[in-house]
């Protein structure tokens, strides 16, 4: 009880506190009308756009949830010295908005194999499983036969345009992978991963798909490793052992690209100085490969040997886009999740950032005219942004009020993660803790090595040619359809038969002539009358 007095004076005292430290301009009335105003004459003025899309920019965050999206907001606007929860996100920009449905068929939360499979290929299939439906069971190869389901990069290739994939992970990780790959285990990543048996029933590892199932004009992330031979030297890590090839059965995948690739401009990289002579203008391919495994953190890249995510995106979107056909690319913001599962807030929140500024870069790289640009997450993580902190006060800070235990927390939390501290039934105490390190775990509820995802739905945001279509609460594989219906790839070829055009002069000319045939009409209408 006297614990109970104690919070509610502490939180009388804290709203107290909270009104002194309210931004001016804010107190008075007529601030959040005319903005208001604004937003509603900005909602009225919008106007549909039913262009088909020629180019689709797919950007994928891998375990970006609402909570880590806000929480991002607040971060991204801080690191420019604002307080931040009024920022405005690349990401917020976009018109239209929806939720996805993240369930796989067989789990109520779902791993990054499974949503991929579901929103690029547009079928929801197992937990594990890539580009496979859900007949087809997780590491058994014999049922992988006969199921396969492509996606819609494959679509837009087919259909004439230039695709690319570009990650912050290994190129062969699940995200990416099920773009081009078939595979009962999301862990064949070279075939020293692939077991005795599933190579003897034809399963294949998804490295080598890399190379096979669809022509990819634009690769680039890391894993290097998976493509090479045993024990080959990395080049970047030529002392590191865990650094060198992985292949068993001798082959160079990145020497086999080069020679499948002569007699056209192809480039295959490792590093920055490489990768910044490569002229986007003559280049017909781009394979760049940064690391032995995965890319590393934004915060901890080293900015003479790779690039940004916004380079990357920059670098593949010129490449891509000199199609006269158009183009689909998928970006992935693949570490956001790995810094999740590491319980790393911070981290998490930086890649969250750099995934917005890459967004940005995309969005000035095209027109929104002919181009769908869609933003959406695959799942969540049990990531939660609570307390009472105040207004601008650091994301990676504290709640000013404690718990009933007359201890801190911090304003993000895990459900369950490597976070977990309670010992002999007592939080640890942060009053003299560093919460906004780099390297902080924020404490978690229950105990886990990495933690888990989470299941909640995940925002879907679209801006571009029938960005209308990702609107409400859908089924994750929703999202494979709309995109291919809007570019008219894949197997609804209906928008092209309705919409001749993407290109908006045509339009003006189509409507021009509209208006001068309703001219002539009511001229001889007149004539008519006149007589
Ligand atoms: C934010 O403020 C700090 C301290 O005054 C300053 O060093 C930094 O350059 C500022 N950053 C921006 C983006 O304005
Ligand atoms: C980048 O890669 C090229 C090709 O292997 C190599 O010649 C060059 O020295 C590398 N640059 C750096 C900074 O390691
Ligand atoms: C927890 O309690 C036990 C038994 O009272 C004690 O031996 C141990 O040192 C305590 N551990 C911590 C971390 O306080
Ligand atoms: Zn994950």
């Amino acid at each position: 009880m006297e614990v109970r007095k104690a919070a509610l004076s502490a939180l009388l005292l804290l709203v107290a506190l909270g009104s002194c430290g309210a931004k001016v301009e804010e107190e008075n009335p007529e601030f959040w009308r005319s903005q208001a105003r604004k937003t509603l004459q900005s909602a009225l003025d919008r106007k549909l756009n039913t262009n088909v899309a020629k180019n689709i920019l797919f950007f994928l965050g891998d375990g970006m949830g609402i909570t880590t999206y806000t929480a991002a907001r607040i971060l991204k606007g801080q690191l420019q010295n604002q307080t931040g929860e009024e920022t405005v996100m690349t990401m917020d920009t976009f018109p239209h908005v929806g939720l996805a449905k993240t369930y796989s068929v067989d789990f109520q939360i779902a791993d990054s194999a499974a949503t991929a499979t579901a929103y690029l290929c547009g079928v929801k299939t197992n937990l594990n499983t890539i580009g496979v439906n859900a007949a087809a069971r997780n590491g058994i190869c014999k049922t992988q036969k006969g199921n396969e389901v492509t996606s819609i990069l494959k679509w837009a290739k087919d259909a004439g345009k230039s695709v690319g994939i570009v990650t912050s992970t290994r190129v062969q990780h699940a995200t990416p992978a099920t773009s081009y790959a078939h595979s009962a285990s999301r862990k064949w990543y070279s075939d020293a991963d692939v077991p005795a048996g599933a190579k003897k029933d034809g399963c294949t590892d998804i490295s080598s798909q890399l190379l096979k199932n669809v022509d990819i004009d634009v690769i680039i992330g890391g894993g290097r490793k998976y493509m090479t031979p045993q024990y080959t030297k990395d080049p970047e890590y030529p002392t590191d052992f865990s650094a060198r090839g992985k292949r068993k059965d001798k082959r160079n995948l990145i020497e086999e690209w080069k020679s499948m690739k002569r007699g056209k401009v192809a480039h295959y990289v490792w590093n920055k100085s490489d990768f910044d002579a490569v002229n986007p203008e003559n280049t017909d391919y781009l394979m760049a490969l940064f690391e032995p495994g995965d890319l590393r953190f934004e915060e901890e890249r080293d900015p003479k040997m790779d690039p940004s995510i916004v380079e990357t995106t920059e670098k593949a979107i010129r490449i891509l886009q000199k199609n006269p056909k158009g183009f689909f690319l998928l970006v992935e913001g693949g570490r956001i999740d790995q810094a999740h599962h590491a319980g790393r807030g911070y981290m998490a929140l930086h890649e969250t950032v750099a995934f917005d500024n890459a967004i940005a870069k995309g969005l000035e790289l095209t027109k929104e005219h002919e181009t769908l640009t869609v933003v959406m997450a695959d799942h969540s993580h049990p990531f939660t942004l609570n307390g009472f902190p105040f207004r601008g006060q650091s994301i990676l800070g504290k709640s000013p009020l404690w718990g009933i235990d007359m201890l801190p927390y911090t304003t993000l939390m895990y459900g369950n993660g490597p976070g977990y501290k309670i010992r002999n039934g007592t939080r640890p105490d942060l009053r003299n803790v560093n919460t906004k390190t780099k390297d902080y775990v924020q404490v978690s509820a229950a105990p886990t090595e990495s933690t888990t995802h989470s299941g909640e739905d995940v925002a879907v945001l679209a801006r571009g040619p029938m960005a209308h279509l990702f609107q409400g609460v859908n089924e994750q594989n929703y999202i494979a359809h709309a995109m291919g219906y809007a570019a008219c790839v894949g197997a609804d070829l209906r928008h092209c038969q309705t919409q001749p055009t993407h290109d908006p002069d045509r339009n003006r000319a189509g409507a021009a002539a509209h208006v001068s045939v309703a001219l002539l009409f009511s001229l001889l209408l007149t004539l008519t009358l006149l007589m």
